[in-house]
């Protein structure tokens, strides 16, 4: 049996393939799985920990829609084998906001209406965390460069600049400017339950 793109499902890989223990530090937390040795890092997030919010788009590396940090480094985790975070640290989305607030990225983006199917906004979130780890004041023509790998059908890309923008402001002065709620910080560790023993067996 085969998935609408054409991979086969996860009964299928079990099946065939060699199972695999992997173990990584997700979202803060150390989790040890059962994967086929097939897996993309994709599939074993979405099928093997239920972490969903990382979405399949193309799943050849173009859309940006299945954006993770792996390591410090921005990846799609459709090209990345799960094999291959083996004692890596990886933050999906949903690792970016605390209990008691969202992320800032996460507040202007709702602030800013800039999603409408949302298929595409944990990539974008993900993504421009990253930016603003390493860059608290991009211009427009960073963000948009930086943002170039990750692709909305629906909303244009000029909500999404402006409340990438709005965001960066609050993490350089620490000032929520918008009359809405919502003054997280960035936290790649929380609100994900611990987890040590292997899961999938
Ligand atoms: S699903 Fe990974 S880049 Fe599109
Ligand atoms: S909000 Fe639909 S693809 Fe971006």
């Amino acid at each position: 049996m085969t998935t609408e793109t054409g991979r086969p499902a996860l009964e299928a890989r079990d099946a065939l393939d060699e199972r695999i223990v992997v173990t990584a530090t997700i979202n803060g937390d150390e989790r040890s799985w059962l994967s086929s040795s097939r897996d993309s890092l994709l599939e074993a997030l979405r099928e093997r920990l239920q972490l969903t919010g990382s979405k399949e788009g193309c799943n050849n590396g173009n859309c940006g829609a299945c954006s993770v940090i792996l390591d410090g480094r921005l990846v799609n985790s459709c090209l990345v084998m799960a094999a291959e975070v083996e004692g890596a640290s990886v933050t999906t989305v949903e690792g970016l906001a605390r209990p008691e607030a969202l992320h800032p990225l996460q507040t202007a983006f709702l602030e800013n209406a800039a999603l409408q199917c949302g298929i595409c906004t944990p990539g974008f979130l993900v993504a421009s965390s990253a930016l603003l780890a390493q860059n608290t004041a991009p211009s427009e023509e960073e963000i948009r460069f930086w943002l170039a790998g990750n692709l909305c059908r629906c909303t244009g890309y000029d909500k999404i600049i402006r409340a990438v923008q709005q965001a960066a402001e609050e993490v350089r002065t620490g000032v929520h400017r918008s009359p809405i709620a919502g003054t997280g910080t960035h936290g790649a560790e929380a609100g994900v339950e611990s987890n040590t023993a292997i899961e999938g067996e």
